[in-house]
């Protein structure tokens, strides 16, 4: 049984976990009466933090279409390509943060095309004042723990505008594959037969080290880093296959004293280049006397957005035990949250 001070923060953090197949779900129940004229020439989702995880799902699931280009801007600016011809997603749990609100204003004079996402806020106010097509989405969590609302009326958009076809099969097979991940993951006493929470015990006083086993999966690795930060309020760090060959895996080298402490977890998909394994084989021989730790998580379901979602899914599990078996409270988020207010004061 998870038991002391914060147990009730990490209930309530399984609770909000449990809820991720059913907003995919909902999402898909959703009447969305927004008309997207044709012509796009690019996506661009503009948002911070657990607001723009969804946007990497987006790119990479469509990725694999003959679709546009996608990018996820994390920042006051929009880059300069984007113009008339670009879907601009303005996407803020809040509706208050400040990069992304500068963002959707830089949308509107470069002439893009928005829809904004967000519970409402100062972004959905001014969407409203400007007669931008505005989702709203149901309000009352951490951002991070809305990955479903989040993600899917961005999937929904790009269908409507044509450049994801077929991407509502792929959102139900993914509720059903984290429904299997939620029977097996989610327990108020996990136990040893528990995989999320044996991992979890294998990251305790360890700095994880998450590598995606290809720049496809990054954003899982991207996640699991974000939500060990968040929810266990300790440092993480990720990267990705082929590229960490090029220079991270050289750090590693470096003083024992260091090393000792990295638990290396590799996030592997279905659909990896071949070269990639071979890689990831050799790098493990070679690595064996330095890291002591290595250990896999494999994606569940067909599709690259099933896959994507099951290690993800994964991830918010295995972070949430890593917060109750440090004893800390994974729902406050007071660093980000003190930073904001100060930014909020001048
Ligand atoms: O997890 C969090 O709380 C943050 O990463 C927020 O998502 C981020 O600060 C942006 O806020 P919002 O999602 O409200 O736009």
């Amino acid at each position: 049984m998870i038991s002391g001070v914060h147990a009730k923060g990490v209930k309530q953090m399984l609770e909000y976990i449990h809820g991720l197949p059913d907003q995919l779900e909902y999402c898909l129940q959703q009447e969305y009466r927004i008309t997207i004229a044709g012509g796009i020439s690019n996506v661009v989702v503009a948002g911070m933090g657990g607001s723009a995880i969804g946007g990497d799902v987006l790119r990479c699931c469509l990725s694999t279409r003959k679709s546009v280009p996608v990018l996820v801007s994390r920042d006051y600016r929009l880059p300069g390509f984007v113009g008339r011809d670009s879907l601009v997603l303005a996407v803020s749990y809040s509706g208050n943060t400040e990069e992304t609100i500068s963002a959707f204003e830089d949308a509107r004079a470069k002439g893009a095309r928005i829809i904004a996402v967000t519970t409402g806020g100062h972004l959905g106010s001014l969407a409203e004042k400007a007669g931008i097509p505005l989702i709203t989405i149901p309000a009352g969590l951490p951002p991070r723990a809305a990955l479903g609302y989040l993600f899917t009326p961005l999937a929904l958009m790009a269908e409507m505008a044509g450049l994801a076809d077929g991407i509502r099969d792929e959102i139900r097979e993914t509720a059903a594959v984290l429904k299997e991940i939620r029977e097996e993951l989610c327990a108020d006493d996990p136990d040893g037969s528990n995989s999320a929470f044996e991992l979890a015990l294998e990251l305790k006083d360890c700095i994880p080290v998450i590598w995606a086993a290809g720049s496809d999966l990054e954003v899982a690795a991207m996640r699991w880093k974000g939500q060990i930060n968040e929810n266990a309020k300790a440092p993480a760090y990720y990267n990705c296959f082929p590229e960490l060959n090029h220079n991270e895996f050289t750090g590693l080298e470096g003083p024992e004293m260091l090393t000792k402490r990295i638990a290396v977890i590799i996030l592997r998909g279905g659909n990896e280049h071949p070269r990639i394994g071979r890689r990831m084989d050799i790098t493990r021989e070679i690595l064996n006397d330095r890291i002591t730790k290595f250990l896999t998580v494999k994606a569940r379901g067909r599709s690259r957005m099933a896959q994507l979602f099951s290690l993800i899914y994964t991830g918010d599990f295995v972070s949430t035990y890593l917060a109750a078996i440090y004893g800390v409270d994974p729902v406050p988020v007071n660093l980000i949250e003190a930073l904001k207010k100060r930014l909020q004061d001048g």
